[in-house]
């Protein structure tokens, strides 16, 4: 067993709440798995959980909608580039319709010999929604929005990360946190998540010297991090032992991320990686299992400064 099964979550710091729920709980038909705060001293932002009914690990997207003056990022090298989410086989043509009847533009698109539909957030951060044969999951339905399971998107496919040296990645995913290599060609490499249920999952590293260094701070319009599943406590601090181990000293102490914890280690093309485990009352810690994401909460230690909270939040419509 490999001490990493598949993808737990992809964090982005994006730009107002309001078009970020639109476009993941109408547009891409995802479900609102938590609605809470991150509050970093100054003003208070929403955190955004997405995903499958019940909040299922390697299926959910999180946002920090993060309008805040002068704190937007810069998209470039060194930095993840696009957040892929996984279709089944014949879907990208219902997408490329729904999409921009929606106003998204979308086209399909392919690498890797994958066939994908690229879209974009409204913040500007790249999207691909590619058609996996080996994808495994069930399709998140969503009859309010019209997505049915010949076309649902089925969960995290990966990341296409941004180099400025194609060889940036090579010793971490060969030592670190070792991958196979499915692809090293013009398009750029792909390397295979270890699974431990069979899915397929990948991260594509894409060679663009010519770009700008991308912004690494929590600012909008740029992926923050890609989190890794572990399962469980005991393969995270394995794998952190063994990252730390080998050099990565900037691996960091465990947190405490209310539904789940995670270590954070900073990888040599610049993206940064999150090795987490969801704890046993997950999602509904805090909202009842069947019904999570319709409230906001708040995690313990901010519940004494709610009201100063929900004062400072930018107002938006979270029904659907
Ligand atoms: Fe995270």
């Amino acid at each position: 067993m490999a001490l990493i099964s598949g993808y737990h979550h992809l964090t982005m710091s994006t730009d107002g709440a309001q078009e970020d729920f639109d476009f993941f709980a109408k547009d891409l038909g995802l479900h609102s798995v938590k609605r809470t705060v991150l509050f970093d001293g100054v003003l208070p932002v929403y955190h955004l959980y997405y995903g499958s009914k019940n909040g299922d690990a390697s299926t959910i997207f999180t946002t920090f909608p993060f309008r805040k003056p002068g704190v937007f990022g810069r998209r470039g090298t060194n930095q993840s580039k696009i957040i892929q989410a996984a279709i089944p086989v014949g879907a990208a043509e219902f997408w490329v319709n729904r999409l921009n009847e929606r106003g998204v533009k979308a086209a399909k698109t392919s690498r890797f010999g994958m066939a994908r539909v690229a879209l974009e957030h409204p913040c500007g951060i790249p999207f691909e929604l590619v058609e996996n044969p080996g994808d495994t999951r069930e399709v998140i339905t969503n009859d309010k929005q019209g997505i049915g399971k010949e076309h649902g998107i089925k969960g995290i496919y990966g990341v296409a990360i941004s180099v400025a040296d194609r060889t940036a990645m090579d010793d971490f995913f060969t030592i670190a946190i070792p991958m196979k290599k499915l692809a090293d060609n013009h398009e750029g490499l792909a390397f295979a998540v270890p699974e431990n249920h069979g899915l397929h999952s990948v991260v594509e590293v894409l060679h663009e010297p010519e770009r700008p260094q991308g912004t690494w701070t929590l600012s909008g319009g740029t992926i923050h991090h890609i989190a890794l599943n572990t399962g469980n406590e005991e393969n995270q601090l394995k794998l952190r032992a063994h990252i730390e181990g080998l050099g990565f000293t900037d691996i960091s102490e465990q947190k405490d991320r209310n539904y789940f914890k995670s270590c954070y280690v900073r990888s040599p093309g610049g993206a940064l990686f999150e090795i987490a485990w969801t704890v046993p009352e997950g999602w509904a810690k805090d909202e009842a299992p069947g019904s999570i994401g319709k409230t906001l909460v708040f995690p313990p230690w901010f519940e004494d400064r709610r009201a100063e909270m929900v004062a400072g939040l930018e107002p938006a419509n979270f029904d659907t």
